[in-house]
This record gives C-alpha cells, sequence and structure tokens, in this order.
C-alpha cells in the first residue's frame, strides 16, 4: 500500500459513494436486513447510518484501515453494537450458519476472488438467510461491455483493484447462491462503464447431492 492507495483513494471512494442519490440507494437495499448482519468491504462505513433498528448486530468485515478517524465518528453517531473484523471475505473466520443477512454494496468489483467469497457467504448464512446486494458490473450491452474490458486494467489500478466488468449475477450463482430478486439499472450522471447497477437478494442454493 502507497500513498495512493492509503491516503488518497479512500476519501476519493469515500467522497463518491457517499453522494446523496447513492445514500438513497443504500437506504434501499438496507431497509430490509435485520438480526444478525456481517457486511463484507466496510469500507469507510457508509452504510451505517442507514442500518434500521431490527438489526440486532452488525459484523463489519474489512481487510484495510480506510479513514480511521471518519470511521470512528461514523460509529459514534450510531447506536449499533458493531464489531470490526480485519479479513479478507474469500476466508472468513466465522463459524456455518451464523448471520441472518450478509450486504455487499460496491464491494464484489474489487474482492480479488470473488466467487470464493460468495462461497464464504453462503456458508455463514443461516438456513433461510439472505444476501443484499447493491454493485455494479458489466453490462448486457455488447458495446458498453467492450469499452469495459478495455478499460478495466486502467480502473484495477486508479480504482485500487476495482474491476468494472464483473457479471455480478453469473458470480452469484457461481458461488452457491440462489438469485430471489435481481433489478439492473443504470446511475444517472455516471458513465456506462462504472454505472451498471446490480441489486437484488439471494439465498443459498440447495446442495446437489
Ligand atoms: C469500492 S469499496 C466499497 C466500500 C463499501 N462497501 C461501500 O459501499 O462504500 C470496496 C471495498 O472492498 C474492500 N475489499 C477489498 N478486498 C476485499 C476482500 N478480499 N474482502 C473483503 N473486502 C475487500 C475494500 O477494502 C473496500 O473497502
Amino acid at each position: 500500500m502507497g500513498f495512493y492507495a492509503d491516503q488518497v483513494f479512500p476519501r476519493l471512494m469515500d467522497w463518491t459513494l457517499g453522494a446523496r442519490r447513492f445514500q438513497e440507494y443504500r437506504q434501499q437495499v438496507l431497509a430490509q436486513v435485520g438480526g444478525t448482519v456481517l457486511e463484507i468491504g466496510f469500507g469507510t462505513g457508509l452504510n451505517l447510518p442507514h442500518y434500521p433498528k431490527t438489526v440486532s448486530s452488525l459484523t463489519a468485515l474489512e481487510p484495510a484501515i480506510l479513514l480511521p478517524h471518519t470511521v470512528t465518528r461514523r460509529l459514534s453517531e450510531g447506536s449499533l453494537m458493531v464489531e470490526i473484523v480485519r479479513v479478507s471475505a474469500e476466508a472468513m473466520p466465522f463459524e456455518a450458519g451464523r448471520f441472518d443477512w450478509v450486504v455487499s454494496t460496491w464491494t464484489l468489483c474489487t474482492i480479488p476472488d470473488a466467487v470464493a467469497a460468495l462461497r464464504e457467504v453462503r456458508r455463514v448464512l443461516k438456513p433461510g438467510g439472505r444476501f443484499v446486494f447493491l454493485e455494479h458490473g458489466r453490462s448486457d450491452d455488447a458495446r458498453v461491455a467492450k469499452w469495459q474490458d478495455l478499460l478495466n486494467p486502467l480502473q484495477r489500478i486508479i480504482a485500487c483493484g476495482c474491476n468494472l466488468n464483473r457479471p455480478i449475477g453469473a458470480l452469484i450463482a457461481k458461488g452457491g447462491l440462489k438469485v430471489k430478486r435481481l433489478d439492473r439499472f443504470r446511475l444517472p450522471y455516471v458513465p456506462r462503464i462504472a454505472g451498471e447497477m446490480y441489486r437484488g437478494v439471494a439465498v443459498p442454493a440447495p446442495t446437489k447431492d
């Protein structure tokens, strides 16, 4: 990690993903969660104000230390019990079936092995638990997807490992989850290469014996 990754990018990320209209999307997807919740790729805690009172505990998984003063302030502004766990989502230190909900917002683009992380999501969800996601990814429009493929190597450098072209729905299925609801939409005022959104809910897929 250098100066850009430690100091510059986290501020850019917090400013960009903290935009008011993004807060509205966060609010919409998080309104449904409750009980024991795991958030993967907690980042700078932008989801914190949007967790409803039905959440009994939040486990915030985040391997990087990003804007620690900002995170401490956001934690102190709420009453939610939060445990921050500094590990990668590909290998979680939680017992199977621990969480009612797992949350991922703008994170599956960046986790190096997203399928391994999703398999872990499946493992740590309770039977009947749900995975809620709000992610940008690969466009269904072949012309846009071509630009996403072309610009992805550059994006990975300037956005610290973020990929423009991941097919989020397919990755979730590969991770052993069944998508119950999927909304595709475009973020207004954002170039299509970065603004093709996947929002929805998935559940652990039945195992094949
Ligand atoms: C674009 S940021 C999004 C942050 C936050 N989810 C949000 O909605 O504002 C992607 C996040 O994924 C985290 N991340 C990267 N690799 C990860 C991994 N292997 N496991 C879990 N999180 C990871 C990054 O540190 C970063 O906080």
